[in-house]
Parts: C-alpha cells; sequence; structure tokens
C-alpha cells in the first residue's frame, strides 16, 4: 500500500488508500468475473433500491450500469486514485446520475440520516475496521433506510476458516487489504442492522480459483446511533 498526504487522523482518509497494483488487477479482472456470475449477484442487491444513495468503495464503477431508475441519484466514494479514474468513465456512461468523489467509507461525506440505501458490494472485507464503517453507514441512512451488500466472507468449514486465517495477512498486502475470514454478516447485525434477506453460495471470483463463501442481501437501518 502507498501512502501520500491525505489521510485522515484515523489514517483512513483516501490518500492513504492507494493500491495501484491491485487498483490495476482489479479494474482488469472485474469483466470476467461480472460475466461469471458476479453481474447478476450485483443486479439483485440494487433491483430494488430507490432514491439517493450512496456506494462505498466503488471500484471500477461496474454496478453502476445495474441501478435501477427509480434511484434519481448516486454518490459514489472511491479512495484509489486510478479506480476513481475509471469510475468516473463508467458514471459518464451510467443511465442514473453518478457523482464519484475521492473519499473513504469511514468518513462519508453526507449529512446524517440522508441517504435512503447504501451499497456495499466487495468492500467490507477490505475496510480496515468494520464496525466502524457500519457505525459510519448507520449514520448516513435514514431510519428504516437499506444496507444492501455483496461480499465474501468466512468459510463455514473449520479447516478452510483457519487456512482463511493463515493466508489473510498476506493476501492482504497484494490484494488491497482484503481479509478472507470475515464473517461480515455476524458484523452487520452487531452494528445493529435488521437483515431482510440473506443468501448464501460459493462464487469462484477467478476462472480457476476454488469457489469462496459469500454473502448478498439487505438489511434495514434502525437510523444513527446518536
Ligand atoms: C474488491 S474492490 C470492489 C470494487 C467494487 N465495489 C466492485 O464490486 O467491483 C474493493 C474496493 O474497496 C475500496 N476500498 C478499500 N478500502 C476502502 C475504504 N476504507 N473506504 C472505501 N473504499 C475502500 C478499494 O479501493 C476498492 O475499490
Amino acid at each position: 500500500m502507498q501512502r501520500k498526504p491525505g489521510g485522515s487522523e484515523d489514517g483512513e482518509g483516501p490518500g492513504s488508500l492507494q493500491h495501484p497494483f491491485f487498483a490495476r488487477a482489479l479494474a482488469g479482472a472485474v469483466g470476467g468475473m461480472d460475466r461469471r456470475g458476479a453481474a447478476g449477484h450485483r443486479g439483485r442487491i440494487l433491483a430494488g433500491l430507490q432514491g439517493s444513495v450512496i456506494e462505498i468503495g466503488a471500484g471500477a464503477g461496474s454496478s453502476f450500469p445495474l441501478y435501477p431508475p427509480a434511484v434519481t441519484r448516486v454518490l459514489a466514494l472511491e479512495p484509489d486514485d486510478y479506480l476513481r479514474n475509471v469510475a468516473q468513465e463508467a458514471a459518464a456512461a451510467a443511465s442514473v446520475p453518478v457523482t464519484v468523489v475521492a473519499a473513504a467509507a469511514e468518513h462519508i461525506p453526507a449529512e446524517t440520516g440522508s441517504a435512503d440505501a447504501v451499497v456495499s458490494s466487495l468492500v467490507l472485507c477490505s475496510v480496515k475496521d468494520q464496525a466502524a464503517v457500519l457505525a459510519e453507514i448507520r449514520r448516513v441512512l435514514r431510519p428504516g433506510g437499506t444496507l444492501a451488500y455483496y461480499e465474501h466472507v468466512r468459510s463455514g468449514h473449520p479447516a478452510v476458516a483457519r487456512a482463511e486465517d493463515v493466508l489473510t495477512p498476506l493476501w492482504g498486502r497484494f490484494m488491497g487489504g482484503c481479509h478472507l475470514n470475515r464473517d461480515t454478516l455476524a458484523a452487520i447485525t452487531a452494528a445493529g442492522f435488521t437483515v431482510q434477506d440473506n443468501q448464501r453460495f460459493g462464487f469462484a471470483v477467478q476462472r480457476l480459483n476454488p469457489p469462496i463463501a459469500h454473502i448478498l442481501g439487505t438489511a434495514t437501518s434502525p437510523g444513527h446511533a446518536g
């Protein structure tokens, strides 16, 4: 990870979240991943959204073409400079208005209670502190607002989960801080969200990779914790 000026006090501003190698690899690989099924997964969490939406860690903007017309605007956060440029091109071609900004999910540039929905697609694996990010998502969502999530998660098989624990420190160094071993559904629930629907399934992100556990669904926010 490269650091440059622009990080916030907790080190989680956009300036501290540059992953040049991973960013280029992701931008090159995400089309194939989408063709293998990820686009369908994204589409499932976006289909029911409406109103004002915030997408954290938008990456190359792969979700932008999939937003339904009921979404009136999308504020897309992407801290990595390379991916943000790619996402800006995708935003220009989107059928709903999308604004891409340099920001981290730890400090979402939006008023408390202002969003109808927040989208996290393969991001809660990478943030440093899931609880802090989920609290920030809860802050910006209106009471009853939706967290729409699509994430890879810790395996339900103890031996595989142990292997994920061992691999994660090295994996994260090359894969933008990604953790293979997080129980993200438990974190969403612990943050106070009510899960409305959740699907768990195996999905091979790359062609020759083994399937790994994923979840997707929606959860309702009780509103800002205060
Ligand atoms: C695996 S990529 C997923 C990209 C995209 N959401 C997708 O579904 O293709 C993870 C993304 O999270 C971003 N990211 C990492 N840490 C972040 C943070 N603290 N706040 C916001 N985005 C972050 C990365 O820059 C990257 O774009």
